[in-house]
């Protein structure tokens, strides 16, 4: 039997699941779906991510050991993934015994063949993020990655001998152009390679800074950094949770690891490199998904904008979620959700080209043949061929993970019935008793074309599917391998249907602007501040006097800013712009700022602006006011 071996990420337990959990774990499931129907022996792995610093310093703030947080927090995974009916084979916890025998056995391994050794090392390390910056990354003592500052640190630790296989792992990727997708990224990840040396990868932390994590065997005063320990589920999965068919399965190495773009790095590169040193065979392909945004805004728990995906469940329901997620974006890129998209797909595409089908054409099986749907007279064969054409495509299309192109193929079968009925309007045969033969033939086939579109959308909406194919007489349950007996005709005939419920009931437009406007209002309610906490801000019009770059510093600019007097305050946007063009521009500056200093230069104030940093602006004034003058 063909084995299918599919992988998400193991999320952190520190998160609550929101819309990129959901996202990632859906397009797993779509995959294990499609290929249990395929007739392959499926594996199809999530789970948990319990070590390391984060967890740590959460279970200590909330008075439990690691151990007893992490059990309390992948519950909220655990039941997420039913609410979305997630058919994962199993659920690995980096906790898990097994687990850690494996990552121990496989350090080991790396450690006797001198992949592993041990180095003094110095650098700048971000407690939080759990990760060393050099001289160069870091910027005015902070964390380039998230703006915290920095410890120096000196000690000893092991490092895997990763810059050794830079150009094997590059020669990998270019010789298999399906091993990184998509293209753009796997473009990005080559591009990396050719232009940067490949480090050394810091592998350990001194039990004495962190004790939450694996024990290194060959020095106890070690655990292993957290990515190590997290890569490698994917292996040891298969050694002890692996689902049991006929025959020995040899489950490594994975058909998919599918992944979110800022994760790409530690598995096309550290992930590929520590096989390669253990001399195991890489996996057939890493995806890198993009992110979903949030009504335009980026997702983050400081804007309350986080999408909780239970709640979009209890609103729209599981199967429109699910086939929202992978309708509106091309996989692989960047997306936004928003209320008006989702409505408008349920409403126009489930409810109406979908939905409307179905209930049409079952009333008038109904209506039309209340004793049972007679044997069609004769096989419609360009529908016929259509239908069965379908599956080829899919399976094309799913292998690479390009889920909106399976969506379009699947929907080119219900627009072409939708237009089969229209155009043998089927209520006009109706009144003629002598082509009774041909309605027959008509209703029949329509009935077999929406039995190939549940049992192909049954991947993406598996509750929806079973409720069209029960409205259609088909009791028989989706089993495991019923793609390779597809065949035209294997619709009952003889059946009385019986009537037919709303597959996907349309969503009122004013309930929704109801629920948008009471949460829009709640959010407000909660970020409002009272004139009096404003006018605590003191802003005021500044006129630039002199400027000049501060040295070593690529993004910090040294200004003299007249306010009414001379200030001197040091602003970040030395990447969006020079000195010369800051000269003599009508700027706004915060002037009641505590000052502070930046690479040892004190600022007495701050700049507004916007943006990101090459994409910068500050904010300026459109007419010339007096420096010093106050801005409310
Ligand atoms: N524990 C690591 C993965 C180890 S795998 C060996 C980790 N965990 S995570 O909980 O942070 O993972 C989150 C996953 O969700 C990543 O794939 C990430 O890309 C994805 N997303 C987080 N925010 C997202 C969006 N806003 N949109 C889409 N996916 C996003 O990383």
């Amino acid at each position: 039997m063909e084995k299918f071996y599919v992988t998400t990420p193991i999320y952190y337990v520190n998160d609550v699941p929101h819309i990129g959990h959901a996202y990632t774990t859906v397009a797993a499931d779509i995959l294990a779906r499609f290929n249990r129907l395929s007739g392959k022996a499926v594996f199809f792995l999530t789970g948990t991510d319990e070590h390391g610093q984060k967890v740590q310093k959460a279970a200590q703030q909330r008075g439990l050991s690691p151990k007893e947080h992490a059990d309390q927090m992948v519950v909220n995974f655990k039941n997420l993934w039913k609410k979305l009916n997630i058919s994962n084979d199993a659920f690995i916890r980096t906790t898990d015994e097994e687990h850690k025998k494996v990552v121990q056995e496989v350090l080991m391994k790396l450690y006797e063949k001198g992949e592993i050794v041990k180095r003094p090392y110095r650098g700048w390390y971000c407690t939080p993020d759990e990760r060393f910056w050099t001289d160069k990354e870091i910027e005015d003592g902070r964390c380039p990655d998230c703006g915290r500052p920095v410890e120096e640190i000196e000690e000893d630790n092991y490092f895997f001998l990763m810059s050794k296989y830079q150009d094997a792992l590059l020669q990998y990727i270019e010789k298999n152009p399906g091993y990184i997708l998509p293209e753009t990224r796997k473009n990005e990840v080559i591009g990396f390679l050719k232009s940067n040396p490949l480090g050394d990868l810091c592998i350990s932390r001194p039990k004495k800074r962190l004790s939450w994590g694996v024990e290194l065997p060959f020095d106890r005063d070690y655990v292993t950094y957290v990515w190590f320990d997290a890569l490698v589920n994917y292996y040891s999965a298969t050694k002890y949770l692996a689902p049991r068919y006929e025959g020995e399965i040899d489950w490594w190495p994975a058909n998919h690891h599918i992944v979110g773009k800022d994760i790409l790095t530690t598995h096309a590169v550290y992930w590929s490199t520590m096989l390669m040193a253990l001399g195991m065979p890489l996996p057939e392909n890493i995806f890198a998904h993009g992110w979903w945004t949030v009504e335009g805004r980026k997702m983050s728990k400081s804007l309350g904008n986080v999408v909780d995906p239970f709640e979009v469940v209890d609103t729209y329901g599981a199967d429109p979620f699910r086939y929202f997620l992978f309708r509106e974006v091309t996989f692989g890129l960047d997306g936004d959700f928003s209320v008006d998209a989702i409505v408008g797909r349920i409403n126009s595409e489930l409810a109406n080209d979908l939905g409307n089908l179905l209930s049409r054409t079952v009333s008038m099986a109904r209506k039309y043949f209340k004793e049972g749907l007679p044997e069609p007279r004769q096989r419609e064969e360009e529908l016929a061929s259509l239908a069965l054409g379908v599956y080829e495509k899919l399976r094309e299309h799913l292998s690479v993970l390009a889920y909106h192109r399976a969506l379009d193929e699947i929907w080119s079968l219900v627009n072409y019935i939708n237009k089969y009925i229209d155009t043998n309007q089927p209520w006009a045969l109706a009144k003629e008793p002598e082509k009774r033969g041909r309605l027959a033939t008509v209703l029949y086939s329509s009935l077999e074309g929406l039995r190939f579109i549940a049992l192909y959308l049954y991947p993406f909406m598996p509750e929806a599917s079973e409720r069209m194919l029960k409205t259609i007489g088909v009791d028989e349950p989706v089993k495991a391998g019923i793609y390779r007996e597809l065949k035209w005709g294997g619709l009952k005939s003889g059946l009385v249907l019986s009537k037919p419920e709303p597959l996907f009931p349309r969503i009122e437009k004013k309930k929704k602007q109801e629920d948008t406007e009471k949460v829009e209002g709640e959010k407000q309610k909660d970020n409002l501040i009272s004139i009096d906490e404003f006018a605590r801000v003191e802003l005021r019009v500044g006129k630039v006097l002199e400027a000049e770059r501060i040295e070593g510093s690529s993004k910090l600019i040294k200004l003299q800013v007249d306010v009414g007097e001379k200030r001197q305050i040091v602003a970040g946007i030395g990447k969006a712009y020079s000195p010369e063009e800051l000269l003599g521009k009508n700027v706004v500056v915060v002037f009641n700022l505590k000052p502070a200093r930046l690479m040892g230069v004190e600022s007495q104030g701050m700049l507004l602006a916007a943006g990101g940093e090459k994409s910068l602006s500050i904010v300026t004034l459109e007419k010339d006011i007096a420096p010093g003058t106050r801005v409310k």
